[in-house]
């Protein structure tokens, strides 16, 4: 094996999907995906609710984007100067999303969060930030005693508990003027309370800290613009990834005018941030978002497969604990950890690829149809358990 690990990301590895010691029979790698089908390399079809980790709302390969991408290559990829495609998705950004004032494009989810923290830093000349969720598999965010990472970085970011209004206050008011930015993602396992959302924006204000809203998952998903828009959110930064460019490597960091001006006091740049076939690939998924009306479309086949799975939860108890996430990006959650690979396992079996931890993404490509189909497939693989109901 080339690639220490299996593969380069980390949630597809096959541990992570089937758990550790996966008998032979369940898919590894994927050779080709269609909507919300894929094939792996011996030719086994299966209807996907991993969807590339959120990366594709529209569907693999959507016809519109992949045309998009096409012209892109033809017109050569990559040039000696930025393309006029930055621009016109700048503008279409700031459009859509209001907050979004000026922006900057990067390849990595990872990178663009890390842009935002470094705009926070410059702009407010502190260095503490507050952060909840995941944001990615850089210095600046990971958990203490993470080999690699400088134990100096450590102190410089603290987690915030998701949800937890007093926690969070005494500790904006404790870092009080070294806080730079509280960094959120705003669905951790469940919806973020408006209580929590609106002391964040209270309390960071007050003490003169930014706040970042992470939309990496959540952008063009839970509405075009994101949680910002669900919740009705005022942050001073956004970033967004995966669905922009419906899989293309593309991210962006946007904002007040004022905080991303700091672009320019500071350092942020990639080699192929401004390569063609990404940036035309997200202005045509945008587009079909637009369009297509997707995060409706989400919410609707979402909540048919949250309803679904909350009913399999209070159907089996004695295995399951409940739904987890928002109806667009949902999960079951286990009473033990060997329950879930089971599972998953088994619906492989049927023809179904579905995630035991984390979120089951559906997309443009997954119908009602479609969402039964899986439902009913995880109601046969429950019973091919013999998991007792009750
Ligand atoms: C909320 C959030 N932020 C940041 C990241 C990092 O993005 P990437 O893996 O593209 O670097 C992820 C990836 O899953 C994410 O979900």
């Amino acid at each position: 094996m080339r690639v220490p690990g299996f593969t380069s990301t980390g949630s597809k590895r096959p541990e992570a999907l089937f758990g550790a010691g996966a008998p032979v029979g369940l898919p590894v790698r994927v050779a080709r995906a269609r909507g919300a089908e894929v094939w792996d390399d011996a030719g086994c079809q299966y209807l996907d609710f991993l969807m590339a980790l959120g990366a594709v709302s529209l569907g693999y390969g959507h016809p519109a984007v992949n045309q998009a991408a096409h012209a892109a290559i033809d017109a050569g990829v990559v040039g000696p100067l930025p393309p006029g495609s930055e621009e016109q998705l700048a503008e279409q950004l700031a459009i859509l999303i209001p907050v979004m004032e000026r922006v900057r494009f990067l390849k990595t989810g990872a990178e663009a969060v890390a842009a935002a923290v470094r705009l926070a830093r410059a702009a407010t000349g502190r260095e503490m930030i507050l952060r909840a969720g995941y944001q990615g598999w850089l210095d600046w965010c990971q958990p203490a005693g993470t080999p690699g990472v400088p134990v100096a970085l450590f102190g410089l970011s603290e987690a915030l508990q998701f949800n937890d209004p007093e926690r969070g206050r005494s500790m904006i008011r404790s870092l009080a003027n070294r806080l730079a930015a509280v960094v959120i993602e705003p669905v951790v396992e469940e919806a973020p309370s408006l209580e929590w959302l609106a002391m964040l924006r209270e309390e960071t204000r007050r003490v003169g800290a930014l706040l970042v809203i992470d939309e990496i998952k959540t952008g063009f998903r839970l509405a075009v613009g994101g949680a910002t828009e669900r919740y009705g959110l005022d942050p001073d930064l956004v970033v967004l990834g995966k669905a922009l460019a419906n899989g293309f490597p593309l991210a962006v960091v946007g904002g007040r005018r004022a905080v991303m001006e700091q672009a320019r006091n500071t350092w942020i740049s990639s080699t192929l941030a401004t390569e063609f076939v990404a940036l035309a690939a997200a202005r045509a998924a945008v587009g079909v978002t637009i369009a297509e009306r997707v995060p409706e479309h989400l919410g609707r086949v979402g909540s048919l497969l949250h309803d679904g799975l909350a009913a399999l939860a209070e159907r089996y108890p004695s295995r399951l604990t409940g739904v987890t996430g928002v109806p667009e990006m949902c999960g079951l959650r286990f009473h033990s950890e060997e329950d879930g690979v089971q599972l998953v396992r088994t619906l492989a079996h049927h023809g179904v690829l579905f995630k035991r931890s984390a979120y089951n993404f559906v997309s443009l490509a997954h119908d009602r149809a479609a969402v039964q189909r899986a439902l009913d497939r995880l109601a046969q693989a429950c019973e091919d358990l013999r998991w007792p109901a009750g």
